[in-house]
C-alpha cells in the first residue's frame, strides 16, 4: 500500500512521508468504520437536507464553496489537481467549478462508495474529473491522483473516532502537493473537538487559512494550507506562523462578524 505518485522534494519531506505511511493502515480502518457506524445507503437520505436552503448543511455548503473558490483563485496557472474523499454527490466542488474562472483547469478524482451518489457526481463531473466508486480508506483509491493541490475532506471527520481523525490528518500531507489546501468540516457537538483538529493540522505542517464556526449552528468549516517543507523546517524562526495563524487566521470569521 503506497501513494505511487508522490514526489519527495527533499529529505525532510521524505521523513514526513515515512511517518505518514506509518499512519496509513490505520486510516484505512478509520474510513471503513464510517460504514460500520452507518450504512452507506443512509447517505442518500442525508443529502436531502441540502435542498432546504435554510438547513445547516446548506449553510455549510456556502462556506465550503467559498473556501474551494478561494483555493482555486489562489492556484498558480496550469492544471489544478483535486482529490475529494467521501465526496457524496460532489456538489461542493462541482457547484464551484461550473462558474469559476479556473474551473476548466480543475482535474482530479472524487472518491465515493455509495453507487447512487457516485453516479450523481459522475453525471455532473466535467471531463478531467473522474468519480471512483471505491473505499476512500484505501490508499489505492488515490493512486495516480495525488499529490493534489486541493483536497476535500468534508463530512468525514464527524463520522470517525477522534483518534482516527488525528491519524487521517497526519496522513493528509501524503495526498498534498506543497502549498495544497485542505478544506474540511467537523461538527461542534459536545465535546467540541475542533480545537484538537486545528492543532493536528498545525502539527502535520499546515497553516490555517480559514476557520468558520457560525453562531446558531454546530458545523465548522476549516481550510488549511500545507506549508512548503523548507518553510516548515525553519518555522521556529522565519516561518513561525502556523500556530499563530490558527489563532488569527487571515480569513477566519466568527459568527459575530457574519460568516455566511
Ligand atoms: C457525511 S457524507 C459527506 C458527503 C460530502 N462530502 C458532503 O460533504 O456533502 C459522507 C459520505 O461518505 C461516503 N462514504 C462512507 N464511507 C465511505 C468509504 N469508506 N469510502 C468512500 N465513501 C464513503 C458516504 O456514502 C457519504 O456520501
Amino acid at each position: 500500500m503506497r501513494f505511487a505518485h508522490l514526489e519527495c522534494a527533499d529529505a525532510a519531506r521524505r521523513q514526513q512521508m515515512r511517518e505518514a505511511r506509518c499512519h496509513a493502515g490505520k486510516v484505512v480502518a478509520a474510513f471503513r468504520r464510517i460504514d460500520t457506524l452507518a450504512r452507506v445507503s443512509r447517505w442518500v437520505e442525508w443529502h436531502r437536507s441540502y435542498e432546504d436552503v435554510e438547513s445547516p448543511l446548506a449553510r455549510r455548503l456556502v462556506i465550503v464553496q467559498r473556501d474551494i473558490a478561494a483555493a482555486l483563485s489562489a492556484a498558480p496557472a496550469g492544471p489544478i489537481r483535486i482529490v475529494s474523499m467521501c465526496t457524496g454527490d460532489g456538489r461542493d466542488l462541482l457547484g464551484v467549478i461550473a462558474d469559476h474562472p479556473r474551473g476548466r483547469d480543475v482535474v482530479g478524482r472524487l472518491v465515493e462508495l455509495d453507487p447512487e451518489l457516485a453516479g450523481r457526481a459522475r453525471a455532473g463531473a466535467p471531463a478531467g474529473i473522474e468519480v471512483v466508486e471505491t473505499d476512500a480508506g484505501t490508499t489505492a483509491a488515490y493512486a495516480g491522483a495525488v499529490p493534489g493541490d486541493l483536497v476535500l475532506a468534508c463530512g468525514v471527520f464527524g463520522n470517525i473516532s477522534l483518534a482516527d481523525v488525528e491519524r487521517t490528518i497526519a496522513t493528509l500531507p501524503m495526498l498534498c502537493a506543497p502549498g495544497a489546501t485542505v478544506v474540511w468540516t467537523r461538527h461542534r457537538s459536545a465535546p467540541d473537538r475542533t480545537a484538537l483538529l486545528r492543532d493536528a493540522f498545525t502539527a502535520a505542517g499546515f497553516a490555517e487559512v480559514a476557520f468558520d464556526a457560525p453562531d446558531g449552528s454546530l458545523f465548522t468549516v476549516g481550510a488549511h494550507r500545507l506549508v512548503p517543507t523548507r518553510c516548515r523546517s525553519s518555522r521556529a524562526s522565519t516561518c513561525s506562523s502556523s500556530r499563530a495563524s490558527r489563532r488569527s487566521p487571515r480569513r477566519a470569521r466568527s459568527a459575530a462578524s457574519g460568516t455566511t
